[in-house]
């Protein structure tokens, strides 16, 4: 298996039924001739199953759910499950992104039961992980991610590799307009492929792809996936903007 090349576009709680059919329409249709890389777009809930429709004659365009249950089903009220999302047609969760562990407290056990869900009822993860600002002042951002890795990743199904991917997003980055520099990210992504190497082995951490997220954009992703390490990117503000969000599909060199 080759490293796949990822850009996907996380909308958060962002647009109208309107708006996400106005930018779901005009991201397929500026896209349509980028080829070579995965194309994911992460609505909120209520919008996934439009946004399925209008990209879903693209064989490479995908679309996830930003969160999903821990639980299979039943009296949960609210909770959306990796059952329904499977069902209509969701290829992929984001699990363990920092505003879901900040803002809702989630733990990495909760994490492991979301990852577990979302793997059983065949949905990809892309999992989001990152330091704070105080843990890279401090110098401890390695240990940080190390164990943010660790914590949730040792439990992952290793014959379910290939549908996992990464996403290192530094809190500090995340909506603030300050971007990690290509060196901080390139020097991140190293060390997290040796830390995967020894979760699982050298040879899976080669295969899987390692997305950067926190204020990439037009202007930065293609110095961002410059980077050996780095395979695309987990975009955020600039996805709500057709017309950026391509741009940063096609920055690969
Ligand atoms: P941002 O968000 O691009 O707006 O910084 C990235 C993310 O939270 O995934």
């Amino acid at each position: 298996m080759k490293r796949k090349k990822i850009v996907a576009g996380n909308w958060k709680m962002n647009t109208s039924w309107l708006e996400a059919f106005d930018l779901a329409t005009a991201i397929k249709n500026k896209s349509e001739k980028i080829k070579g890389v995965e194309k994911i777009i992460f609505p909120p809930f209520p919008f996934l199953q439009m946004v399925k429709e209008i990209v879903k004659e693209e064989g490479d365009f995908y679309i996830g759910a930003q969160n999903c249950s821990e639980f299979q089903k039943g009296a949960y009220t609210g909770e959306v499950s990796a059952a329904m999302l499977r069902s209509l047609g969701c290829d992929y969760a984001l699990v363990g992104h920092s505003e879901r562990r900040q803002f809702f407290n989630e733990s990495s056990t909760q994490l492991i039961a979301k990852i577990n869900q979302a793997i059983e009822n065949n949905l990809s993860v892309i999992f989001c992980f990152g330091e704070q600002l105080s843990d890279r002042k401090n110098n401890s951002h390695f240990e940080t991610v190390n164990k943010q890795l660790l914590e949730v990743l040792s439990y992952f199904p290793k014959d379910q590799l290939p549908k996992l991917v990464l996403a290192y997003e530094p809190v500090w980055a995340i909506g603030t307009g300050e971007t990690a520099s290509p060196a901080q990210a390139q020097e991140m992504h190293a060390y997290v492929r040796e830390q995967l190497a020894s979760i699982f082995s050298k040879e899976d951490a080669n295969e899987l792809s390692i997305l950067y997220g926190g204020s990439c954009n037009a202007q930065n992703a293609a110095e961002l996936f410059a980077c050996a390490d780095v395979d695309g990117g987990l975009i955020g503000g600039a996805s709500l903007k057709a017309e950026d969000f391509c741009t940063i599909m096609s920055s690969f060199s």
